[in-house]
């Protein structure tokens, strides 16, 4: 694993195998730096399997991967530390830079999620959209060029959801990592991302360009196609069999 030079995201002939079974087989991937793709696909297709060597958490492959060292991962579930204040999960692990306390460091990205009166608490009596806020806010502070979220507004209500979502559009704009989103949601991938992929029998077998302006609504006729057209490679809703 290596800096990844002018793309945010290299990876070529990726295997993964778990046994006998390729889960990754022969894939390639490239993220441009600062751009938001988001990854669908079948569940057990082996999208969290990608995010977790990217995130260099898995290190049994085949194959070459180039990321950014500054990366940052968010899950399904928020893993903070019970025993830890929100603020210093906020920062855990994090190495000091001079000039800057951490506390003023965790401060600041729970600013940007909107948690600045939930610093001191403990997480257990965070809401669900309010853990989920906190780990954006850890992988925000470490600056990231490259930010990889697995599912990570899976467990919320509808609303929160939304909420969360719009929240991550605004953080990217702003901060203008590369993000990779794996998600099941067909809407929410189209809202979000410039470009979405959709993985199959251990490769990006489909992938859409999603050219429209932003703020995105689900309304539009483009992305009306455009979902339709997912639903088509996933096999799923009243197109599917319409492409292959
Ligand atoms: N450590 C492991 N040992 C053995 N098999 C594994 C391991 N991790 C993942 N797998 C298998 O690899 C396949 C892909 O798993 P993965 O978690 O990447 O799927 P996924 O696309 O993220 O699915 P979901 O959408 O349900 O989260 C699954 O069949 C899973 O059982
Ligand atoms: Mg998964």
């Amino acid at each position: 694993m290596s800096g990844a030079g002018e793309a945010a995201v290299r990876v070529r002939g990726l295997t993964r195998r778990f046994g006998e079974r390729a889960v990754i087989d022969r894939l390639d991937l490239d993220i441009a730096p600062g751009e938001f793709v988001a990854l669908i696909g079948a569940s057990g297709c082996g999208k969290s399997t990608l995010l977790r060597i990217l995130a260099d958490l898995d290190q049994e492959i085949e194959g070459e991967v180039e990321v950014p060292m500054r990366r940052a991962v968010a899950f399904q579930a928020p893993r903070l530390m019970p025993w830890k204040r929100v603020w210093r999960n906020v920062v855990l692990g994090l190495p000091p830079v001079r000039g800057q306390s951490q506390r003023a460091r965790a401060d600041a990205a729970l600013a940007e999620v909107g948690l600045t009166h939930r610093a001191e608490v403990w997480p257990k009596v965070l809401s669900g959209g309010e853990a989920q806020r906190a780990s954006l806010a850890r992988a925000l502070v470490r600056e990231p060029e490259l930010m990889l979220l697995d599912e990570p507004f899976g467990a919320l209500d509808a609303l929160t959801r939304l909420k969360a979502q719009a929240l991550v559009g605004e953080l990217w704009q702003r901060h203008r990592c590369a993000i990779l989103l794996v998600t099941h949601d067909v809407e929410e991938a189209l809202l979000l991302a410039d470009r979405v992929l959709l993985m199959k029998e251990g490769v990006i077998a489909h992938e859409l360009r999603v050219d429209r302006p932003r703020p995105r609504r689900v309304e539009d006729a483009e992305l009306a196609a455009m979902r339709a057209q997912l639903l088509a490679w996933l096999g799923v809703g009243h197109a599917a069999g319409v492409a292959a």
